[in-house]
């Protein structure tokens, strides 16, 4: 029978690599509750309407990525492409803005997407993301970013660009879009079909295209920044004066233009360029979206809102990998065959004391020897052995073999935590 394998771009994380994930989601929840951000957990599947409405018709995402299927009731659903569509559908379902003026939002979890398996591109992978609401003010985005920056040197990653850009708000955006219909239907000829097709629909999404025939049209594409109108203009001007102010590094690409269509005014993208990512570089990615609320909510609702997500794979492709400092380890070892039930017992109870203070304490139920039990307990890297047998038991001791020291003492039965906790002590 042929071995049955993870679905082609699902990966599995091994205990190995878990403590990573788990280490730099918890200091991503740390990070953002310093900037005054709480988690939100939303599903993993929603109706597929949230993200065709939310994301968008026209974008990759929902013409050719998304993992869709119908319930048991006929209804379309789809594994969640991204979480921005997904927090705004909560807020909103659960009105998160009348209990508070400004939400502040972190998530973190996996999103689906059937794109062609690649290094740091798979099809289901790991956002962290944070999510403002009710702040129109460009000190939301700098502080957005401020927080993703803030993440990112709190991972030890230093060698990263942030490229940002404005597309403006609706007039300013439909001004450009027609700038760009133009200057491309000019050269429409050179162009690669794919962006032939996108010139009609969705033409700001030929400026991200990577086709070698594309890349000469796109030197002379006029920049969104020339039609930006004067509140666009002004509100990026702010964005980037309290960047300066908190010093923090930025690049302005005017060819910036994301691939979801909900975005307004500020979009940024955070690129690895220490080269560990080839061509997979982008870690992050976000920007504001001051009229998702009024796509999904309707007319009478308008909320500004900004935020950012970063790809945890990518982030961990990237972060230098430091050996996480080694645990105080204990093995406990029942030197008993298998008809001295009455030590395995004592064995069982002495290893949850320790857990119960704290230790890391492994134990072998098997009834193996001795010999391997203390083969697996270095193996293990155990700093401290302790070893129950019938005589211990019965005299109310332990025999503690410290094995660093390679000294072994006895331990009467009630003290060996506190002996422990000496011994541990002088490791660190
Ligand atoms: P996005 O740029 O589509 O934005 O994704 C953000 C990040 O998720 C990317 O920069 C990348 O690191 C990671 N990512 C995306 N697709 C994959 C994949 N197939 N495999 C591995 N990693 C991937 C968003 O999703 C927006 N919701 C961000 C946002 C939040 N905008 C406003 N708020």
């Amino acid at each position: 029978m042929a071995l049955l394998q993870a679905v082609t771009g699902m990966n599995d994380v091994l205990p190995a690599e878990a403590g990573r994930w788990r280490s730099l989601e918890a200091r991503f929840f740390e990070t953002a509750a310093r900037y005054g951000f709480r988690e939100v957990r939303t599903p993993l599947c929603e109706y597929t309407e949230l993200f065709s409405r939310g994301v968008g018709e026209g974008t990759d995402i929902v013409e050719k990525e998304m993992y869709v299927f119908d319930d048991r009731g006929g209804r379309a659903l789809a594994l969640r492409p991204e979480g921005t569509a997904s927090a705004v559908r909560c807020a909103l379902e659960h009105a998160a803005l009348e209990r508070e003026p400004v939400v502040r939002w972190a998530y973190a979890g996996a999103m689906f997407r059937a794109e062609k398996p690649a290094r740091g591109r798979f099809r289901q992978f790991h956002q962290v993301g944070a999510e403002v609401y009710g702040d129109a003010s460009p000190a939301a985005d700098a502080e957005v970013l401020d927080l993703l920056v803030a993440f990112l040197r709190s991972l030890g990653l230093g060698a990263f660009e942030l490229r940002v850009n404005s597309l403006g708000q609706r007039g300013s955006r439909q001004r450009y879009r027609d700038a760009l219909v133009a200057h491309f239907s000019a050269v429409a000829q050179e162009l690669s079909p794919e962006s032939r097709e996108r010139l009609g629909r969705n033409p700001l999404r030929i400026l991200d295209s990577k086709d070698p025939r594309d890349q000469t049209p796109k030197l002379t594409a006029p920049s969104v920044l020339d039609h930006l109108d004067d509140e666009d203009r002004a509100h990026f001007a702010r964005v980037r004066a309290y960047l300066d102010a908190l010093g923090t590094p930025y690049r302005v690409d005017p060819t910036l233009v994301r691939g979801l269509d909900y975005y307004t005014r500020t979009v940024f993208e955070v690129v690895d360029t220490s080269g560990s990512l080839g061509a997979q570089d982008a870690l992050g990615g976000g920007g504001r979206y001051d009229n998702l609320f009024t796509e999904l909510g309707g007319d009478g609702v308008s909320v500004p809102a900004v935020g950012f997500a970063l790809g945890v794979e990518r982030l961990l492709l990237a972060q230098p990998v430091k050996d996480p400092p080694a645990p105080f380890r204990v093995a406990v070892v029942a030197a008993a065959r298998e008809t001295d039930q009455a030590v395995l017992a004592s064995a069982l109870s002495l290893a949850r004391e320790l857990r119960e203070a704290g230790l890391e304490t492994h134990l072998d139920t098997r009834f193996v020897s001795m010999k391997s039990q203390l083969r697996r307990a270095d193996d293990l890297g155990a700093r401290a052995v302790l070893i129950v047998g019938r005589s211990e038991l019965e005299a109310g001791t332990v025999a503690v073999k410290d094995m660093a020291a390679h000294a072994q003492t006895v331990v009467p039965r009630g003290a060996v935590a506190a002996h422990l906790r000496a011994l541990s002590g002088s490791q660190e």
